[in-house]
């Protein structure tokens, strides 16, 4: 049996001194407005056990993990079709560039930088009724908790910020790869990045991922093992943009990362776990993420690797 509370705990210990490192998120304004000092921690293991410490039920904007659930979406209504527009590779670039979408004729290269989720966001708003209430039903199923709800006041900040993705969306459809209206598709993906979430919700909401696809509990898959596996994979690829290697060195986990300062992470068939510390390191990461989940992996001797 592993002591995940006494490991959290320490770890709670461990990462005082990085607490005055990084700088929370500036350019969509209302993400300045947390408590900079914040931590939580939420481990669940796949039998059901739960493991937290600090602010671990304090809810936060998960932004780019939200990335993951419509990335699952689209995935479970139209399969493999989705990569005729969007790729599966490390992009080694800013999460926001313009450049590489250029050079690549509007194919972003994976679907977890801003270019990619934007045509991700593009296939749902086709293929869902209601996409805003739709694709929240859907974080509800996965996280078993309606609770949940966007946090219109950070969906407003973005809207009112967001030049850069209207730059790549803009971009997207002169290459053909936006289906609908440009504005429609940017009001989804601020919506969903705008998803206020703790880390047990996280930490509950990745467990199918953890489960070969089904959501903990229950026998409804909401991917089959083989999309899960893949889905995994581009999350240790590219979960963290240009600091995916970095992750990947030190951690050893699939996980996805948001500019709230959000980590959501897992040991397939094992665990799921996330974390929250709203201070961002120059990548855009949250350092207490980032560092206590290597001392997660390095005090447990578990990682995939
Ligand atoms: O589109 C954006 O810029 C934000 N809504 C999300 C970016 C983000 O979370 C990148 N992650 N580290």
């Amino acid at each position: 049996m592993i002591p995940f509370q006494q490991i959290l705990e320490e770890i709670g210990e461990e990462i005082i001194p990085y607490k005055s490192m990084g700088e929370v998120s500036a350019y969509i304004p209302e993400l300045a407005n947390v408590s900079q000092k914040a931590f939580g921690m939420h481990l669940k293991t796949n039998a059901g056990e739960t493991f937290e410490i600090g602010d671990a039920a304090t809810p936060f904007s998960i932004q780019s993990i939200s990335k993951v659930f419509s990335l699952s979406l689209a995935l479970s209504l139209a399969g493999e079709k989705i990569w005729e527009r969007v790729g599966v590779e490390p992009s080694g670039s800013r999460f926001n560039s313009l450049v590489q979408l250029e050079y690549e004729k509007g194919i972003p290269r994976n679907p977890f930088i801003n270019a990619g989720a934007l045509v991700i966001a593009d296939t749902l708003v086709s293929l869902l009724a209601e996409p805003k209430a739709d694709f929240l039903a859907f974080v509800h199923t996965l996280a078993q908790d309606s609770s949940i709800s966007y946090d219109a006041k950070v969906a407003a900040s973005e809207k009112a910020h967001g030049f850069r993705n209207a730059a790549l969306v803009n971009m997207l459809k002169s290459f053909g790869n936006i289906e609908n209206d440009v504005n429609t598709v940017l009001d989804f993906y601020f919506h969903q990045c705008a998803l206020a979430m703790n880390c047990r919700q996280l930490a509950q909401a990745f467990g199918f991922l953890s489960h070969a696809g089904k959501i903990p509990g229950k026998d409804k898959n909401i991917l089959s093992g083989s999309q899960t596996k893949r889905l995994n994979a581009i999350m240790l690829t590219c979960g963290f943009y240009d600091e995916a290697g970095e992750f990947s060195y030190k951690v050893g986990l699939p996980g996805k990362s948001g500019v709230g300062g959000g980590i959501a992470a897992l040991h397939p068939g094992h665990y799921t776990v996330a974390t929250w510390g709203p201070k961002l390191n120059e990548k855009g990461n949250s350092v207490l993420g980032m560092k206590s989940l290597e001392l997660l992996t390095t005090k447990t001797g578990m990682s995939i690797f």
